[in-house]
Formats: structure tokens, C-alpha cells, sequence
């Protein structure tokens, strides 16, 4: 395992990327509403990263053919925007990258849309809890297992569940990079972080049980009891102090 670190010039373009991904992200989140199609919302995706001069992170890696990943209700990851309409009660998670003088970022959010069951709000505060964790276990010297620990006690304190056949990952030249992040596992185990890395922490999250199947269109995966799922996920610098994420808005959101 070879994990790439950053020079102090390469965070500045990573933040540059990241802040760009955090904006995208907020706008297309504030686009989710019943009746639009996630086709729509993958155009939006199109036009915004276009807008600044950048190009998306995920449209045609591997054969993706899309801006942005959309997962609805027991879609997990991976879902491919299309004609399908947002209605009231989804909860649809939004995964996006943008690619920026030649660094990616990458950053995901899970939106409720007119979301009644406490269930599913437990679900989704427990999958954005998760991360937070994990991103303040984040500093040099911590090993990584230690922040897919973090990971896994807070979604089992929910009573949820995570995912194991997809992780997180370094992120930079490249969307993939070292180190592969599980959500789960007995701390104390693999690299030990060091200024420099850059890390996609992604909890994926489960209502119901960890176990997951891949759709017939390649892509989407979904819950393998048909109940629901979320995603959270940030662009983290690991730093002499402790971690940046760089997935942030720099724009005020609301008032
Ligand atoms: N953010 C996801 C990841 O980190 C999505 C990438 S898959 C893609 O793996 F094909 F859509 F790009
Ligand atoms: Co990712």
C-alpha cells in the first residue's frame, strides 16, 4: 500500500476542489424537492460544476454515466439519475466529485424530503453522527482502523447498521487512492496517519441489516431487506493539528 502525500501546494488545490464539491453538493441538496426527477438534479450537477470550471469526478470512471450518484430509500450508493421523481417521505442521498487542477474531491449527504418516520430520522442523524466521529479521530499518529472503529460504535449505539462490502478511500490525482477506509473493525490496526494524507470518509449506513446486492444495471446497490440507507462523506486532510475537511461551503447557506 503506497498512500500519496500532499505537499503544502497540493492542499491548496485540494481545497480548491473540496470547496468546489461542498458547493455543488449544497446546491443540488437545495434542488430535492417532491417532483423533481433525479435526472434533473444530475443535470443541475452538469451545469453547476460547468459553471466553475471544472469537470465531475464521477462521469465516465468505470463507465459511470452520470455527474452525481443519487440513492433513494433502500438504494445504498451508486443509484443513476434517470426519470425517477422525488416524493415526499424519500430519503435521497446525493454523492458528488469534482475535479479541479487535477485534484478530485469528493463528498456525500443524505437529504430528507417531507420525512415523517422517526426511524428514518434515526437512521440518517446516526449515519451524519458517524462521521463527524470520525472525522475528530482524525490526526497524525491515530491509526485508521481507529477511525473505521469510530464508525461502527456510533452507528451500533443507534441501533443501525454498516456496510461492509464498500469503503472509503484516499482521494487526490486520483477519485481512488490508499488506503481502502472500512466503516468497521477493532481499532488500533493499519497506517498510522501522517500530515499530508488525504482521506474520503464515507459511512454507509443501514435501518435495517449490513448486507447489500448490486441492481442489475451494475451500478446501484441496494439493502438487501428493502429497508432504508444513508451516506454521509467528506474530503478530509489529515494535518499536524488534526484534520481539515475540505469539503466545505464557503458560501453562507441560510440565514
Ligand atoms: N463517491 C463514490 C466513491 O467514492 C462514488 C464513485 S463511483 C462513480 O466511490 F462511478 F460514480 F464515480
Ligand atoms: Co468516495
Amino acid at each position: 500500500m503506497r498512500i500519496p502525500l500532499k505537499s503544502a501546494a497540493e492542499l491548496g488545490a485540494m481545497r480548491e476542489s473540496g470547496r468546489m464539491t461542498a458547493e455543488v453538493l449544497e446546491c443540488v441538496s437545495e434542488a430535492v424537492r417532491p417532483g423533481v426527477t433525479t435526472g434533473e438534479l444530475d443535470a443541475l450537477t452538469r451545469r453547476v460544476i460547468a459553471g466553475m470550471g471544472a469537470k465531475p469526478s464521477f462521469l465516465g470512471y468505470r463507465g459511470y454515466p452520470a455527474a452525481i450518484c443519487i440513492s433513494i430509500n433502500d438504494e445504498v450508493i451508486h443509484g443513476i439519475p434517470g426519470p425517477r421523481v422525488v416524493r415526499p417521505g424519500d430519503v435521497v442521498s446525493l454523492d458528488v466529485g469534482v475535479y479541479y487542477k487535477g485534484f478530485h474531491g469528493d463528498s456525500a449527504v443524505t437529504v430528507m424530503v417531507g420525512v415523517t418516520d422517526p426511524e428514518v430520522v434515526r437512521l440518517v442523524e446516526a449515519a451524519r453522527r458517524a462521521l463527524a466521529a470520525a472525522v475528530a479521530a482524525v490526526r497524525p499518529g491515530v491509526r485508521l482502523s481507529d477511525v473505521s472503529h469510530t464508525v461502527e460504535q456510533v452507528v451500533g449505539a443507534a441501533g443501525c447498521s454498516v456496510v461492509r462490502d464498500f469503503v472509503g478511500h484516499g482521494v487526490g490525482r486520483h477519485l481512488h487512492e490508499d488506503p481502502q477506509i472500512p466503516n468497521h473493525g477493532a481499532p488500533g490496526c493499519g497506517p498510522v496517519l501522517k500530515p499530508g494524507m488525504t482521506l474520503a470518509i464515507e459511512p454507509m449506513v443501514n435501518l435495517g441489516r449490513p448486507e447489500v446486492a448490486v441492481l442489475d444495471d451494475k451500478w446501484t446497490v441496494v439493502t438487501r431487506d428493502g429497508k432504508p440507507s444513508a451516506h454521509f462523506e467528506h474530503t478530509v486532510a489529515v494535518l499536524e493539528e488534526g484534520a481539515e475537511v475540505l469539503t466545505l461551503a464557503q458560501r453562507i447557506s441560510k440565514l
